[in-house]
């Protein structure tokens, strides 16, 4: 056997998990913990249908998947690391050159810990915000997509339960359990970070929240990938082949909507977004508006502008940058970046020493990855003719952590007063009108695998080889 196959034990696994009985046995003991969990916790009401899902097989980068109908609490969750790179050295920090780590320095303990317990608390999260919105789906195809992604975030939950299991002790098992506690939106135990605690429960939330906040998953998980914790770098690694499904999902999903409107728009000659409505359709400053929501709140995920945690994570070897091998110094000790503060009312440039930039860079490579994206949807409406154009909004907008968190900028970055904000907050962010005309386009779910709801347009193509109107989701009794 390969050491990247995948073995057939209780839990599946390329880490030889029968190896080790002890660890063994404390993942088979989390395990019904965490069906249970799925059970009441996963996409509501659709537990005994088959799903035409894709699951890990190897961890090889080609043919590692395997696609199958199955009953989704029948998922085979397990634990796949990417393959060791022999003698693989710290790529970043005071300790550049140094031999990774494959046990967790004693100095490091609590804040490996908490990195890895941040970084876990969004899987489940992810998949609790998103547990109705298969009672609402614009077909069979989308909803298969759907219990993809959230069987995966699944996994990934699972990635870094394993971490807290073998590698911290009677900490990381209490830090398990926790994971499978708190509830998204809860106001006594709600999830982490703030992102993960917005409700997400239409369809253009759920493209938006793929597109953007999936997003940030993907810069979190690259910069992982670089730890000097060679386990945490291997399990990262895999995940992102599984998270680059998530990002598809959200760039094509909104690509798709933007494609059906502008279509509307083009043979009806019509421009006012009330005329898209009246078409059935989204329009387009409604999706800017989800847009500007789901773009600020993922940009506070990267945390503070000036941060002395991102500096030491750097220094330590915990956390690098996304695809450290591209930039030259790897010790970062000497240079600065350039940080636009609020002072006295003002907007000021500062020089900030480089390691204390370290959340902004990875933002911007964040931001330059989201507008890719946006290029790709306005390309789609000029093909059309339509003059409109997606923009991202400033990132001084609408921000709750960080350095611009107690100000408040328009859209473009303007400073503007706290009443100036609450009088344009409609036109920048989804009012309660958007959100019923969204949800009264989305009341019904589609289960006919040959139909697709009005305000979007069909994928180019299925599954894996397999028509658009192929039957993804068999329905089960009941
Ligand atoms: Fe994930
Ligand atoms: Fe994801």
């Amino acid at each position: 056997m390969s050491t990247t196959a995948i073995s057939d034990e209780k839990i599946p696994n390329n880490v030889n998990l029968a190896g080790d009985r002890k660890l063994q046995r404390a993942l088979e003991a989390w395990q019904p913990n965490f069906v249970s969990w799925w059970k009441e916790m996963g996409p509501y009401g659709f537990q005994t249908d088959d799903v035409y899902l894709r699951t890990a097989i190897s961890v090889e980068s080609d043919g590692w998947a395997h696609f199958n109908y199955v009953k989704m609490p029948d998922y085979r969750w397990g634990i796949f690391l990417a393959p060791a790179v022999a003698d693989r050295t710290i790529g970043f920090g005071d300790n550049f050159g140094e031999p990774v780590w494959q046990q967790v320095p004693g100095e490091h303990r609590n804040t490996l810990r908490r990195l890895i317990v941040t970084q876990g608390d969004t899987e489940p999260a992810s998949v609790e915000q998103q547990r109705m919105l298969g009672h609402t789906c614009p077909s069979v195809y989308d909803l298969r997509n759907l219990f993809q992604v959230n069987v995966e975030e699944g996994r990934h939950l699972w990635a870094m339960v394993y971490l807290l299991h073998s590698y911290f002790g009677r900490d990381g098992r209490e830090e398990a359990e926790a994971l499978l506690m708190r509830r998204s939106g809860d106001r006594d135990t709600p999830r982490i970070l703030g992102a993960f605690n917005e409700p997400c429960t239409d369809w253009l939330s759920f493209f938006m929240f793929t597109f953007f906040t999936d997003r940030d998953g993907k810069f979190q998980l690259l910069a992982l990938a670089e730890s000097a914790f060679d386990p945490l770098s291997r399990t990262t690694r895999f995940m992102l082949t599984e998270e680059a499904h998530h990002m598809f999902v959200g760039e094509t999903g909104v690509g798709r909507i933007v494609e059906r409107t502008a279509e509307l728009m083009e043979k009806n000659k019509v421009t006012h977004p009330d005329d898209v409505r009246k078409l059935g359709a989204i329009d387009l400053p409604t999706m800017q508006r989800y847009l500007n929501l789901w773009y600020s709140l993922s940009l506070d995920l990267f945390g503070g502008e000036i941060s002395s945690n991102a500096a030491s994570f750097f220094a330590t070897g915990l956390k690098g940058r996304a695809k450290e091998d591209k930039y030259e110094d790897h010790r970062a000790l000497d240079g600065t970046y350039a940080i636009d503060v609020v002072k006295d009312g003002a907007i000021a440039t500062e020089q900030v020493p480089l390691r204390n930039a370290m959340n902004e860079i990875l933002r911007d490579e964040y931001v330059a990855d989201c507008q890719r994206g946006l290029d790709k949807w306005n390309r789609q409406l000029a093909a059309h003719n339509v003059e409109f154009k997606f923009e991202l909004p400033n990132r001084r907008f609408h921000r709750h952590i960080g350095i611009y968190s107690d100000i408040n900028a328009d859209p473009s970055g303007k400073l503007i007063s706290a009443a100036d904000f609450a009088q344009r907050r409609e036109d920048w962010l989804p009012s309660e009108k958007d959100k019923e005309y969204i949800r009264s386009l989305m009341q019904h779910p589609i289960f006919d695998p040959k139909q697709m709801a009005n305000w979007i347009s069909a994928p180019k193509q299925g599954i894996k080889g397999r028509p658009v109107d192929f039957e993804y989701v068999r329905r089960g009794e009941g």
